[in-house]
């Protein structure tokens, strides 16, 4: 049986299964029973200086699927609307509790030093592993010069985490915002001022829709709206991608990370702990189904550990970073082509037209003597894009055949149609692509 505990920067947990900071960490009530649960830790809803945050109604909205499945998640929530010594008392119960499990406190203070050095030595007295700075929240907070407006500034990023480090011997989660052009350099600026991890990807600024009787956004507040923070399903390939940034940066790339953004299962988790991650954060997927989503993605990852041979966390983490390159490093020698199963195909076209119009015209379209339609690939018109393959309803009916063209590894700087081609050395280009 897989070895689910981590350590990360030195914080024991059970699982690498966390909480994010959010409803589900706002109280003890919700954070004893998400232990009861099973999850591996917790970052408590991020509080902040009294008087506490004042919200409004409504708070959330989200963007739907055609079966009103939600892809995506939004809210212009704040941070806690709760007393810090409420809070800290909270906390300290808790964790006295349930010693073996991770309890991070996330904090979002005004960028002067004096509230960071007064808060943490109260957080430290409560027995938490670690703090998490919340420089993140897209709403509400910036406008205060909090949450995101600091987390797009790398100076300040480095500045605050700087003042924490200074003053709590506790380690220091910096939680990155992904409102910004090139996450790498928030994630070096905490790097830089002593962060023992980062987390990412708190939300993304959006409006998910309107009612167009009223001419306002969601969600509604009197006759207004505003922008929120998204997150859920539709986020995890922004954090992923967020996430590999950072990893494969060389600047950065020891950095721990906590990968939050979209998680739902245990292969969510384990692509964020393929891509860099050595834990991760969870939350609206527990918003939206539960506590008890935590037992499929224990299960799910031990199995799947042991088929793959994982003895650990660490066994994985980190093992597709080397096969994620620049495009440049690509080799431009591989070929696939898509192979459509007649047996399972079900004759609906959509393959046909999506190639036809959109792409390369490579699918032929014929009906046999029976008078039933037939789709075939026209191998030498197929690029390989993958659109049919994505376009078909059926699992598995078109499959991209990787072809044997007996050319070796050839990437865009090597390559003769590149007017700028650089004649490097074959076995450097490779080392670098990670190939
Ligand atoms: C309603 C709501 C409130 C949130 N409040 C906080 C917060 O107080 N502090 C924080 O750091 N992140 C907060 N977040 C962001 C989450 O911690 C997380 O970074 C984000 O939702 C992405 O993860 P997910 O896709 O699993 O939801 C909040 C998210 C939601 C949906
Ligand atoms: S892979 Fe692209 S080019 Fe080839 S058949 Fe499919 S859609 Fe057409
Ligand atoms: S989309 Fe798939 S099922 Fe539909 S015709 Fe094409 S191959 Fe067949």
């Amino acid at each position: 049986m897989a070895d689910l505990s981590i350590d990360f920067c030195g914080i024991k947990s059970p699982n690498p299964f966390w909480l994010a900071s959010a409803p589900p960490t706002d109280k003890a009530y919700n954070v004893v029973r998400a232990f009861e649960a099973g999850w591996g830790g917790v970052v408590w809803k991020t509080l902040g200086e009294d008087p506490p945050a004042v919200n409004v109604s409504s708070r959330y909205s989200a963007h739907y699927g055609k079966n009103r499945e939600v892809i995506g998640f939004n809210n212009i929530e704040l941070i806690t609307d709760r007393s810090l010594e409420i809070n800290l008392r909270e906390i300290t119960q808790v964790k006295k509790d349930w010693p073996d499990r991770a309890m991070i406190v996330s904090l979002m203070l005004p960028c002067e030093e004096a509230p960071w050095a007064a808060i943490l030595p109260l957080v430290e007295a409560t027995g938490a592993d670690g703090i998490e700075l919340n420089f993140g929240c897209p709403h509400g907070m910036p406008e205060r010069g909090m949450g995101a407006a600091v987390g797009q500034v790398p100076e300040y990023v480095q500045m605050v985490t700087a003042w924490c480090k200074k003053h709590t011997r506790l380690p220091v989660i910096v939680k990155l915002t992904p409102n910004i052009t090139d996450v790498r350099h928030p994630a070096r600026a905490a790097l830089a001022g002593g962060a023992d991890a980062v987390s990412l990807i708190n939300t993304v600024n959006s409006i998910t829709h309107l009612d167009l009787d009223r001419m306002v956004a969601y969600p509604i507040v009197g006759e207004a709206s505003t922008h929120g923070g998204y997150c859920g399903s539709a986020v995890k390939p922004i954090a992923l991608n967020m996430v590999a940034e950072i990893a494969r940066d060389p600047m950065t790339a020891s950095l721990p990370i906590s990968g939050i953004g979209g998680i739902g299962n245990w292969r969510d988790a384990a692509e964020f702990i393929a891509l860099g991650a050595g834990c991760v954060q969870v939350c609206t997927a527990a918003m939206l189904h539960g506590f008890r989503i935590v037992e499929e993605m224990k299960d799910g990852l031990s199995r799947w550990m042991d088929t793959q041979g994982y003895a650990d966390i660490a066994a994985f983490s980190r093992k597709a970073v080397r096969n994620t390159t620049d495009w440049k490093y690509l080799d431009m020698n591989y070929q696939v082509i898509a192979h459509i199963d007649q047996d399972k195909c079900i004759k609906c076209g959509k393959c046909y037209v999506a190639c036809e119009d959109t792409s390369h015209q490579a699918i032929a379209r014929a009906v046999d003597e029976a008078g039933t339609r037939r789709f075939e690939v026209i191998r030498e018109e197929c690029v390989g894009c993958n659109l049919c393959e994505i376009t078909c309803p059926v699992d598995s009916c078109i499959t991209m055949v990787p072809q044997e063209s007996g050319k070796p590894y050839m990437n865009w700087t090597q390559d003769p149609r590149n007017p700028r081609a650089e004649p490097a050395p074959a076995a450097a280009v490779v080392e670098q692509a990670g190939a």
